[in-house]
């Protein structure tokens, strides 16, 4: 792996100051969004799938091209990693050919591994353990429709999961309150030191955000779901929160198990505003990442600091 490489696997693996950087840099290109940088102009990204998606693949993809980049997109059953060609061997021939590879995998160890044999930039799209890019994109969120991060009150409620878990790294990183809000016999999954509750209504009491997340997840078909019901997000708890408290959820939604129809199509819920600040904030963490590769982003955003 070259020195200078800038993988974007785990929030917890970036200096927070580069992250508080990247959200910066998000902010002013969502604010160009009609008039785009060209700073990606003959950079291309590979983009692995081994699970479906609808967010990540196409706010990537979108991502690239609005800055002047490209885009190959394959799914894992299609490639030979996983047959008969090595993970050190895949990761040798896609840093010959692209620029950086966007996975999403649900071992979060082989994405890992791949990443110590690549001479480019790894991004995570999720793994079973993590989901920074969603992570960073709910900050950008947040920020915009309530202010600076730092101080808000934000409540999850549930099952523990690469979400949550991200959302616990990201709170110490950018200094907000957290609580989860998990049936008792779940407190165990999640990881130490977090803040958790089986009481919905006190993690929702003076809530800035109320965020939650499917009870099932992909992979996870055929779990029952009866211990979570007290954990929806419905118009009870929402009165809870502050009066201007928004909802957030990172979809697609089961409807309407984790969240009422009420409260998910309600002026509090900003879902589709989530969803496309995947597309900026991925253009900052993409920036980030192919600096190396000659990106040059505007002097204010000084990543710097490694
Ligand atoms: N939130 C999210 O990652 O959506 P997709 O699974 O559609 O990519």
């Amino acid at each position: 792996m070259g020195k200078n490489v800038r993988h974007f696997i785990d929030l917890d693996d970036v200096p927070p100051e580069t992250l508080k950087a990247i959200l910066s840099h998000a902010h002013e290109l969502k604010k160009q969004k009609f008039n785009p940088p060209q700073i990606f102009h003959g950079l291309s990204l590979a983009m692995v799938f081994d699970k479906r998606s609808t967010r990540t693949r196409m706010s990537f993809e979108i991502a690239m091209k609005q800055l002047g980049g490209h885009t190959v997109v394959m799914n894992m059953e299609e490639m030979q990693l996983g047959g008969s060609e090595s993970i050190e061997s895949t990761a040798n021939v896609l840093s010959r050919y692209v620029d950086g590879i966007m996975l999403r995998m649900s071992d979060q160890a082989m994405m890992v591994e791949l990443s110590k044999h690549t001479q480019i930039p790894v991004i995570n799209g999720m793994t079973n353990e993590s989901h920074p890019c969603q992570i960073m994109a709910d900050m950008l969120t947040i920020e915009e429709k309530l202010g600076p991060i730092e101080g808000k009150k934000v409540a999850w409620f549930g099952d523990s999961n690469n979400v949550s878990n991200t959302f616990i790294q990201a709170s110490k990183i950018f200094g907000f309150e957290l609580v989860l809000a998990l049936p008792e016999d779940l407190h165990g999954k999640v990881p130490a030191g977090a803040d958790v509750t089986a009481d919905a209504k006190a993690a929702a009491k003076d809530a800035d955000v109320l965020v939650t997340d499917t009870w099932v997840s992909l992979g996870q078909e055929g779990k029952t779901i009866e211990k979570f019901q007290p954990y929806q997000v419905n118009a009870d708890l929402m009165t809870t929160a502050k009066d201007n408290a928004i909802f957030m959820h990172c979809l697609p939604i089961h409807e309407w198990e984790e969240v009422s129809e009420e409260v998910a199509k309600s002026p509090a819920s900003v879902i589709y505003d989530e969803a496309e600040n995947r597309l900026h904030a991925q253009k900052a963490i993409l920036a980030w990442c192919l600096e190396e590769a000659g990106v040059s982003v505007q002097d204010s955003f000084d990543f710097a600091d490694e």
